[in-house]
C-alpha cells in the first residue's frame, strides 16, 4: 500500500515504495492505493492500480466509462480546474529545473469546451474499433469518446458496420457539419455504402496512398472568419477554441509591418492569421499540406503571402528574405542544431515559439539563450483531459548581437 504524493509530468501518480519510486497509472494525490507492479527498473517502479484503499479527495468520477482501461485520456479524474492547475505547475516545473534561465510562465489559457472538442480522431481497428490501452496494443473497444466532436461519436455506429477485418485505422475529420473519414486498409475494393450517408468524403489510405473514393477532395475548417481547406495527410489543429487564441497570441507578438517567417507553417493557418498588416513566408515539408495553403491563400484573398515546399532548416540556408519575426511550430522533436543555427543567421529581432512538448521547448530555448532573452511562456490547454500541453514562447535578440 502506498500513499500518492505527487504528479507526473506525463500525469503519473508518484509514491514510494521500500525508497524506490513508484510512478502509478491513472493515481493522484493523497490516494492511499494497492498496487500491482508492471515493471521494476533500477530507480523507478512502474505499476497500475489494483485497488484504492482510500480515495483523495481531489478525486471525481470520471465522466468516460472506458477511462480505467483506455489510453487516450491521463485525467478525467481530476476537474477540470485541478487539471489546469496540475498543468500550469508542470510548465513551471520543467522551466525551473532544465532552462538555465529564470524566466516568467503566464496563466494558463484553458479551453471553452473541456469534451467534444477534438475535430480528429484516429481510431485503431482489429475486428473491433477502439483506441489502444494505455502501453499495450490491446484495442479498448468504444460507442463513444466524450473529447471528441459529436459528428465524430455519432458516426461510430455506422463505422462499425463496415468490414473491421479487413481495416487498420479509421482516421475521421469534422469541423462539426462535414466529415472526411480516412480508412487505413489492403482491400481496395472495400464497401463503404454503410457510411456514404454520414460522410462528406472517403479515403482509402492503401500502402501510404490516399484514394478519394467518395465525395470532396477536402475539410474546410473556420478560424475566425478565415477558410482553410485541409486535406486528409495534412496537420491541423485540434481544438479550434484553444487554437483561435492561441493565434491571438501569436499575432499579438508579432505587431505589424514586418517580414513573418513561418516555419512547420501546415496548410498556411498562422501565416494566413498574421498576414493582414505582414508579409509573411511560410515553409512547410508536406506536400499536400503546402498545396493546401496556396489554396487557402487564395481562397482568403491574400495575396502577401509566399510559400515554399521543404525541410525548413534547408530552405532558410538562403532564402532571399530578411525576416523580422520568425514564427516555429515543430513537431514534438523541436528544432534541430541545423535549423537553430540557420535562425540565428537570420537575426529575426523577435522569435515566437509555439510547441506541443515542453521538454523539447526547454531544450532549444537554452541554445537560443545566447543571442535572445527568453521573455515569457504562455501554456495553452489544447488538449483538456490529457497530460499534453502547448506553450508560445517570446523571445528578443539581444541588444549586442
Ligand atoms: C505542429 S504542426 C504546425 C502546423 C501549423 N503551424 C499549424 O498551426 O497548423 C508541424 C508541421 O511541421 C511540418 N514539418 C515537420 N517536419 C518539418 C520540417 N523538417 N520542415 C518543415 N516542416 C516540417 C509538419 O508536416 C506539420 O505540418
Amino acid at each position: 500500500m502506498i500513499e500518492i504524493t505527487d504528479l507526473s509530468h506525463d500525469a503519473k501518480g508518484i509514491g514510494k515504495l521500500n525508497n524506490k519510486i513508484v510512478f502509478v497509472d491513472k493515481a493522484i494525490p493523497k490516494d492511499i492505493v494497492e498496487i500491482n507492479i508492471i515493471k521494476e527498473k533500477k530507480n523507478y517502479i512502474e505499476a497500475k492500480i489494483n485497488k484504492i484503499v482510500r480515495a483523495s479527495d481531489l478525486r471525481i468520477k470520471s465522466k468516460c466509462p472506458y477511462f480505467d482501461k483506455c489510453g487516450g485520456c491521463d485525467l478525467l479524474n481530476l476537474s477540470y480546474e485541478n487539471q489546469l492547475k496540475f498543468k500550469y505547475n508542470k510548465i513551471c516545473n520543467i522551466v525551473n529545473k532544465y532552462l538555465n534561465k529564470k524566466i516568467k510562465v503566464n496563466n494558463i489559457i484553458s479551453s471553452s469546451n473541456n469534451f467534444n472538442y477534438r475535430n480528429k480522431v484516429t481510431f485503431q481497428v482489429k475486428e473491433k474499433l477502439g483506441f489502444y490501452s494505455k502501453n499495450s496494443y490491446d484495442i479498448v473497444e468504444i460507442n463513444e469518446c466524450i473529447i471528441s466532436n459529436d459528428k465524430i461519436n455519432n458516426a461510430i455506429y455506422y463505422l462499425k458496420m463496415l468490414d473491421l477485418n479487413s481495416i487498420n485505422k479509421i482516421i475521421c475529420r469534422t469541423n462539426g457539419n462535414d466529415l472526411m473519414v480516412i480508412i487505413e486498409t489492403n482491400n481496395d475494393k472495400l464497401n463503404v455504402d454503410c457510411i456514404k450517408n454520414i460522410a462528406s468524403s472517403i479515403y482509402l489510405k492503401i500502402n501510404d496512398k490516399y484514394k478519394l473514393i467518395y465525395g470532396d477532395e477536402y475539410i474546410t475548417e473556420n478560424i475566425k472568419g478565415f477558410k482553410y481547406l485541409v486535406s486528409p495527410d495534412s496537420f491541423f489543429q485540434i481544438n479550434l477554441d484553444i487554437c483561435e487564441k492561441l493565434y491571438n497570441k501569436v499575432k499579438e507578438y508579432v505587431g505589424n509591418n514586418k517580414n513573418v517567417l513561418d516555419l512547420y507553417c501546415g496548410t498556411g493557418s498562422i501565416s494566413i492569421f498574421v498576414s493582414d498588416k505582414n508579409k509573411v513566408l511560410g515553409i512547410e515539408i508536406n506536400k499536400n499540406a503546402i498545396k493546401d495553403a496556396i489554396k487557402n491563400k487564395e481562397i482568403n484573398n491574400i495575396n502577401n503571402i509566399d510559400f515554399i515546399c521543404g525541410d525548413s532548416g534547408e530552405k532558410i540556408y538562403n532564402i532571399n528574405f530578411k525576416p523580422d519575426v520568425v514564427i516555429v511550430d515543430p513537431p514534438r522533436a523541436g528544432l534541430d542544431n541545423f535549423t537553430i543555427k540557420n535562425i540565428l543567421k537570420l537575426k529575426p529581432k523577435k522569435i515566437i515559439y509555439v510547441s506541443c512538448d515542453p521538454m523539447t521547448l526547454t531544450r532549444d530555448l537554452n541554445i537560443l539563450n545566447d543571442n535572445y532573452d527568453i521573455l515569457e511562456i504562455t501554456p495553452f490547454d489544447m488538449f483538456p483531459n490529457t497530460y499534453h500541453v502547448e506553450c508560445v514562447t517570446l523571445l528578443n535578440l539581444k541588444e549586442n548581437i
